[in-house]
């Protein structure tokens, strides 16, 4: 029997870890809006304000022995023993433990001697706050005397400079504290910078404090025996430079049977440049420049702030409240969207947990986890508009701004800026651009927009080029040169040139690093002369292109530009012809789409090769986009995959692995086999597969490649080691050492593929632009399924039948007792009743 470290709880959608030692810090995130919180199943990691690298609020040490070092931490001291109820860092044996991973929300509860704690972790809505419930009760017959520390340690700001230059950082730190209950972090709050963070005690009085690590913790000690907690006494302590931390001591004493609550709150603040100070006084001015401060204290932050979130939550009245909000908000949030099948395993991953990691990967891109460090990647162009298929039926008008966002940073040609920092939202210079799959996306993330919401005004927003005011064109002419970019950027063979790289950033075809000391993902590219084309793009171009031209049908139907848009239409239609017949002609190996061609012009994921004959983006995306459908390529590629990229934990990304280094391929093959890039099993790229199974009506084979990498069905948690309730981005591949390993958990385009494959795919409920259209491919096995779906201001609840045992295809649709003709149901206001018979 394999070890079992928790175990799903769907009524309170929460995941509930009963053994903290997991093979892997098992996390969940706080705060879905400005401020984060990064939380393991021990209260380890860290919080920032919007930006993970340039607004760290705490620390946190990333590669640390032992793992996850660093957190929220209380240290309960009981007599002689000392512990924390989340197990870590004391790692003092519990008499219980669980931690509860909720939506947003984490419950860490232990209990030793008759104590327990349970703290409550979460950000309240519209709060730039952590709030943390602790509740201590004494379940003895007799009465409890015990002390408690918190503690947080500040991050000072940076996250990256925080780890490196610290002949600067141990000079910085500065606090404030307010009574013994109120610590202020405010290192470099000065004319520059406008920022503090504090953490309160809110509804007691702290019996004393600490704000100097090296008091609290000792030199040569450590997070399980900090002196001050050891001693049963606190230090007093005021920083000046060094690591300044946050620590209030409370003496506790809890009659047998009783309880008591502690409030705690680890805030962010921002002051206007006029209010930073104590006393504000008006600033004199001369020639814009700041002369004179008057007679300003400016050693004193101006706390009115602090002082508005910690009146707030004085009292666990209002923190209960917060938090039934924050549920509601989730309950709302979840009830767009929801499947009832014999399968609880379907229906957690549909109703719960997909979802909810999509809002994760939305948040925070790929900056933030336990893989992702928060300080080289910010928001991707690419990885923003995949992450909002999974995310724009949740809350539309953020997937609205998000969008002008994106293609604000995009350059005239439609080439783009590969990443950009969410707190200034520019391009991201030190990456740059050149990675040619990146303008299609776009047109697949505002598409998804538009077929969610109906709203076609946002076509018509004035969106710049690289963030230069005055440079504003509509959105809809974003689209339309992201769709001209890669028709400009053709080579040899009419397809794509794949640039820097294309969704693959680890095939570099013109790169050619002999240089260890270079990263792959920054070095310059010789792309002049390059022959190098890629058939990802090709089948990209051909599934977001087709999309571009029904919205310019659309859009013909909508407006008085008619005649234009379908000239248009009609101009792109004959591109897509053009790569249809490209692929056709030079990106078909025989039994699978050919990967790419390299800078000379050689063939890539071809069988004439040596390793990586066949590559598994080019399969999904031609299979998805249906080239050579009706000549039997479709099948044949599906084939492929099952044949040589599959595995008992799902397929593949190439096959053979490279086993040494290509210089004309790059980073690829500097994997070992089995990993990442080179074989692992990119779980991102399975949903393409799958879509790809759907297009060819196999629900069955379709269903088996689903199950395989769905977090849900995963039966070796040991094995599996991250996360059992979310996605990762890799799993080790057959050619690893212990393959079904997986790594890099949560913040991965698989989350948004997964619920395209599985609510539009598999259980066939698609938005168009008129309504709903309803096309199952299921496994044959799956008789009945109901789905509620919300869209616009229609209400939709469908059952589908499958009583012959079929995977594809719709007999008939009858919507509130009227059969409809075709299979789109039309999204009229109100609620609706479907039945749907296949
Ligand atoms: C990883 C890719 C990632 C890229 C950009 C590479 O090292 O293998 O998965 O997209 O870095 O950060
Ligand atoms: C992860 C990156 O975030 C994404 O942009 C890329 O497409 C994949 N890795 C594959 O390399």
């Amino acid at each position: 029997m394999e070890k079992i470290f928790g175990f799903f709880d769907d009524a309170n959608r929460e995941y509930v870890i009963t053994d903290p030692a997991t093979p892997f810090p098992w996390i969940n995130y706080l705060g879905n809006e400005d401020f984060f919180g990064l939380i393991s199943n021990t209260a380890g990691g860290y919080d920032f304000y919007k930006d993970a690298k340039f607004r760290r609020i705490t620390r946190y040490r990333y590669n640390g022995v032992p793992m996850d070092a660093g957190g929220r931490y209380f240290y309960i001291k009981d007599g002689d023993s000392v512990w924390n109820p989340g197990w870590k860092p004391c790692k003092t044996p519990l008499d219980s433990y669980e931690c509860r991973h909720g939506m947003n929300y984490t419950r860490i509860a232990g209990s030793k001697d008759g104590v327990e704690a349970s703290v409550l972790f979460f950000v309240p809505l519209k709060t730039w706050a952590e709030v943390q419930k602790l509740t201590l009760t004494n379940t003895t017959g007799k009465v409890k005397t015990l002390q408690l520390f918190s503690f947080a340690e500040w991050c000072l700001w940076n996250a990256a400079t925080d780890m490196e230059n610290f002949q600067r950082n141990w000079s910085t730190g500065e606090v404030e504290i307010e009574n013994g209950n109120v610590i202020y972090h405010k290192t470099e709050y000065k004319e520059r910078r406008n920022h503090y963070a504090y953490y309160a005690l809110t509804n007691a009085k702290a019996d004393g404090y600490d704000t100097d690590r090296e008091t609290f913790i000792g030199l040569y000690n450590d997070f399980t025996n900090p002196q001050c907690v050891v001693a049963g006494k606190p230090g007093m302590s005021v920083a000046h430079g060094w690591s300044p931390i946050a620590s209030h001591y409370v003496e506790v004493e809890l009659q047998p049977g009783e309880h008591k609550d502690f409030v705690f709150v680890l805030g962010y603040a921002e002051n206007e440049q006029e209010k930073k100070f104590s006393l504000p006084q008006p600033l004199q001015k001369e020639g814009g420049l700041i002369t004179s401060l008057g007679t300003l204290d400016r050693t004193i932050i101006n706390k009115e702030k602090a002082h508005e979130v910690i009146q707030r939550f004085a009292s666990v009245e209002a923190v209960d409240a917060a938090f039934s909000e924050l549920r509601q908000m989730w309950d709302g949030l979840l009830s767009k969207f929801t499947v009832a099948s014999a399968d609880e395993r379907l229906n957690r991953m549909v109703n719960i947990w997909n979802q909810y990691q999509c809002m994760i990967t939305f948040c925070f891109s790929r900056s933030a986890s336990f893989f992702e460090s928060g300080v080289g990647r910010g928001m991707g162009f690419r990885d923003s508009n995949q992450d909002l298929v999974g995310f724009v039926h949740q809350v539309p008008s953020r997937a609205r701004q998000r969008i002008i966002d994106i293609a604000s940073t995009q350059f005239p040609d439609g080439g783009c800026y590969h990443q950009y920092q969410p707190l200034t939202k520019r391009g991201n210079n030190d990456i740059g651009g050149g990675f040619n799959d990146d303008p299609c996306w776009l047109i697949f993330g505002t598409v998804a927009y538009i077929k969610e919401t109906g709203d076609f005004s946002i076509l018509d927003e004035m969106v710049p080029w690289d963030n230069q005011p005055g440079t504003e064109v509509t959105l809809f002419d974003h689209l339309r040169i992201s769709f001209n970019h890669v028709v400009e950027n053709l080579g040899p063979h009419a397809l794509p040139l794949i640039g820097r790289a294309d969704w693959n950033d680890c095939l570099n075809l013109n790169c050619f690093s002999w240089d260890p000391n270079e990263s792959f993902q920054t070095t310059e590219n010789n792309s002049e002369g390059s022959k190098a084309e890629s058939l990802m793009i090709a089948g990209l171009f051909v599934l977001t292109g087709k999309q571009y031209v029904s919205l310019c049908k659309e859009l013909a139907k909508r407006s008085v530009e008619c005649i234009n848009y379908q000239h248009e239409a009609a101009r792109a239609q004959a591109c897509i012809d053009a790569m249809v017949e490209a692929v056709k002609q030079h990106g078909w190996d025989g039994e699978w789409y050919l990967r790419a061609y390299d800078f000379y012009g050689n063939k890539i994921g071809s069988k004439e090769n040596e390793e990586g004959k066949i590559f598994i983006e080019s399969q999904g995306f031609c299979t998805m986009a249906g080239i050579g459908l009706e000549d039997g390529m479709v099948d044949k590629a599906l084939d492929s995959c099952k044949r040589y990229l599959d595995c008992a934990h799902g397929m593949v990304l190439n096959h053979p692995a490279f086993t040494r280094y290509y210089v004309e391929m790059g980073e690829i093959s500097s994997y070992p086999a089995g990993y990442k890039e080179n074989a692992g099993i990119f779980c991102h790229n399975n949903p393409w597969v799958i879509i790809g199974e759907t297009v060819a009506r196999r629900g069955n084979d379709a269903w088996e490649h689903y199950t395989k990498i769905c977090p849900a069905w995963i039966k070796d948690q040991s094995l599996h080691k991250v996360e059992p309730y979310v996605y990762c981005q890799m799993v080790a591949g057959k050619d690893a050492a212990k393959p079904g390993e997986g790594k890099n958990s949560w913040l991965t385009g698989t989350a948004a593929w997964n619920w395209l494959t599985i609510t539009q795919y598999i259980l066939g409920i698609r938005p168009t632009y008129e309504g709903l259209e309803i096309d199952p491919c299921i496994p044959s096995a799956l008789s009945e399924y109901r789905v509620h779906r919300v869209l616009r201001d229609a209400e939709f609840d469908i059952t589908v039948k499958n009583p012959d045992g079929r995977e594809s295809g719709v007999r008939s649709i009858v919507v509130d007792g009227i059969p409809v003709q075709g299979n789109v149901i039309t999204a009229t206001p109100g609620h609706h009743t479907v039945e749907v018979a296949m």
